[in-house]
């Protein structure tokens, strides 16, 4: 099941056809107005630290090779998910993705505004665990460098924007209904960081994932209705202004009881060795 979650987002470019025979019971439960399930359009401008990963190749041409999102944190470097870059994904390791790229300063897929900036180097977190999801980033180096002030500063462990109940924004291009309802352009949603007590009683484990509060972390509402959705995977969550999470999984999208879970930026730092240089930029922010 949780395989179908990871893949999920191929679907309607190289899975079609499985696309039918996957159980619609993720379709998003009831708002009609359901994003990323819930959500409002956004300009790449207000967030351009924003991104999307692309492979023509792999994807096709229609939404520009969008298969995830990504997140600038230096003009040369991008997070993403791990998963993102799994062969059940590319279909291949990624670095035999020749036209893997990232899309910078294009709110609408279907233009030709912005930058597409090949990926140098990739670096896949080899703690990934994809039974659990633990661990669910990678880190993407460019060839060029993205325009100045279209990085965001991260997170570090201790920051207020990780308390329960802080308000959210979550930004894709994926799914906005749950039913395989790809957007063009750019959206964002309002979710709020939930404690991790609620978020392992949602996920104490199951073919989905387990929650784990030491790398991830969980958001959404009370009763549903705003979340991520396939496609939005590696994409950033931001609370006050800084970035807290990567968008990771879930079970199902906007489900009430079923919030998104994203990968735990402060997390990333300690693996990644990054702490100090966070924990200063934060600072001035
Ligand atoms: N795994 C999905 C992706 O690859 C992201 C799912 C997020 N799900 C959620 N309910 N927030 O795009």
């Amino acid at each position: 099941m949780r395989r179908l979650v990871a893949r999920a987002l191929a679907r309607p470019l190289v899975l079609a056809a499985a696309a039918t025979a996957i159980p619609l019971a993720s379709a998003a439960p009831a708002s009609a107005d359901s994003i990323v399930v819930g959500g409002f359009p956004v300009e790449v401008s207000d967030s351009p630290w924003t991104v999307a990963l692309s492979s023509r190749d792999r994807f096709g041409g229609t939404r520009a090779g969008q298969f995830c999102g990504g997140v600038a944190v230096g003009r040369t470097t991008v997070l993403t998910a791990a998963h993102c870059l799994g062969e059940d994904v590319l279909g291949s390791p990624p670095e035999r993705v020749r036209d893997l790229s990232v899309i910078a300063g294009r709110t609408d897929l279907v233009s030709d505004q912005g930058r597409e900036i090949p990926v140098r180097d990739v670096w896949v977190n080899p703690a990934h665990d994809d039974v659990s999801n633990a661990g669910d980033f990678a880190v993407l180096t460019l060839s060029e460098a993205l325009p100045a002030g279209s990085a965001i500063g991260m997170a570090a462990e201790g920051d207020p924007a990780y308390r329960p109940d802080t308000r959210a924004l979550v930004y894709g291009w994926g799914d906005t209904s749950g039913a395989g309802d790809y957007a063009n352009s750019l959206r964002a949603a309002r979710v709020r960081v939930l404690s991790d007590a609620s978020c392992e009683r949602a996920y104490p484990g199951s073919d989905d994932g387990r929650y784990l509060a030491g790398s991830m972390l969980c958001a959404g509402e009370e009763a549903g209705g705003r979340d991520s959705c396939q496609g939005d995977s590696g994409g950033p969550l931001v609370a006050q202004g800084r970035l807290v999470g990567l968008v990771s999984w879930g079970s199902g999208c906007g489900r009430p009881g079923s919030p998104g879970v994203y990968t735990r930026v402060s997390a990333v730092l300690r693996t990644l060795g990054w702490d100090h240089q966070a924990a200063r930029q934060s600072g001035g922010a």
